[in-house]
């Protein structure tokens, strides 16, 4: 199922959400606002903001609706902030703090559903019809994620199908697009080209994007076997940073600079300044006191620092 690559690819930023979710020093609303206007001045026009679960399970997000309404009060033109909402109480605070657009998520391994929403998946979706009519009504756009699309820490690989029945679930609900997400980062180029088959005879193509975390390695490879089949759509995260607060070992996402990098050598569009981007890493890893690890990111500032050196 091989065909063109597309000649631009938007790139959905989850460093704000995925990537700071998982750091157990509480990181100042200050730093995240910072970030976040740093990203959308190097070019990223979708910018995951924060999440609206609940603090206890999650409290580096404990800051959500200070750090939504300090974002929008300042927003870029052209630029959407989405954010996580779980359920109806999510989405009503998300949306009084003033979201035009959230993110549903659910997953294909019912353990991992259990783990990080504590209901099965059959309950999830119910959950999330009455959100989707909700956002609807107030004319606010839904995202849906699947989670565990390769493999699950609790049970292992995952069976295509599972993961076709939950996006097509999400897309009939009303989401727009459905990322597809390797939450531990065991899928590969064939495991990931299976799965998206199963998964575009019941969705179209141009409403899915691929979620790769990079722990093993094989982000880049998955989502170029991804493009390969049409996908147009990846979520990121400056740095690499990141984690699932609910997967044991799960790295972060693959690190935009390493995807601006990949379609930038392939020659598609995305309207991301590297450098800018590079300086964002540079600055976010700073003030977590670590070096991006993103491998571009790192070898572009040591040929920055060799020149002036
Ligand atoms: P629960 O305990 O089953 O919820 O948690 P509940 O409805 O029984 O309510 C219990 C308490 O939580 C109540 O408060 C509720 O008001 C409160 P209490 O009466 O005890 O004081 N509550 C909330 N508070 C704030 N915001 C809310 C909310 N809902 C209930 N929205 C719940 C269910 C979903 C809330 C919980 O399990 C949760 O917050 N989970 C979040 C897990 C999470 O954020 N995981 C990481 C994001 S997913 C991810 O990273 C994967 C992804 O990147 C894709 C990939 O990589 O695969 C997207
Ligand atoms: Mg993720």
């Amino acid at each position: 199922m091989s065909q063109a690559l597309p000649a631009r690819v938007r790139i959905v930023e989850v460093g704000p959400r995925d990537g700071l979710q998982n750091e157990k020093q509480l990181i100042p609303a200050d730093t995240k606002v910072e970030l976040i206007r740093r990203l959308a001045a190097a070019g990223l026009t979708t910018i995951e903001t924060t999440s609206f679960v609940s603090p206890k399970w999650v409290p580096q997000m404990g800051d959500n609706a200070e750090v939504l309404t300090r974002v929008l009060a300042a927003a870029a033109p052209g630029v959407a902030y989405p954010v996580l909402t779980p359920n109806l109480k999510g989405f009503e605070a998300a949306l009084a703090a003033g979201a035009t657009e959230v993110a549903v998520f659910g997953a294909a391994s019912e353990s991992f559903s259990q783990k990080n929403i504590n209901c099965s998946i059959a309950e999830s979706l119910a959950r999330f019809r009455p959100l989707t009519e909700a956002a609807r009504a107030a004319g606010v756009k839904v995202r849906g994620y699947v989670s565990c699309v390769a493999g699950c820490p609790y049970e292992g690989a995952i069976a295509p199908q599972a993961v076709a029945e939950v996006a097509a679930t999400l897309r009939e609900m009303g989401c727009y697009e459905v990322s597809l997400g390797d939450t531990i980062g065991t899928g590969n180029p064939a495991s990931i080209a299976r799965m998206l088959e199963a998964v575009m005879r019941r969705v179209p193509v141009e409403c899915l994007a691929g979620h790769y975390h990079d722990t093993y390695g094989l982000a880049a490879a998955n989502i170029y076997a991804s493009l390969q089949m049409g996908v147009a759509v990846f979520d990121a995260s400056v740095g690499g940073l990141g984690g699932c607060p609910y997967a044991a070992g799960a790295s972060g996402n693959v690190a935009t600079e390493d995807v601006a990098w990949l379609l930038d050598g392939l020659g598609i569009a995305t309207g991301i300044e590297l450098d800018a981007l590079v300086d964002t890493a540079a600055w976010i890893s700073a003030e977590l006191g670590r070096e991006p690890a993103s491998r571009v990111a790192r070898a572009l500032l040591a040929k920055r620092a060799q020149r002036c050196a």
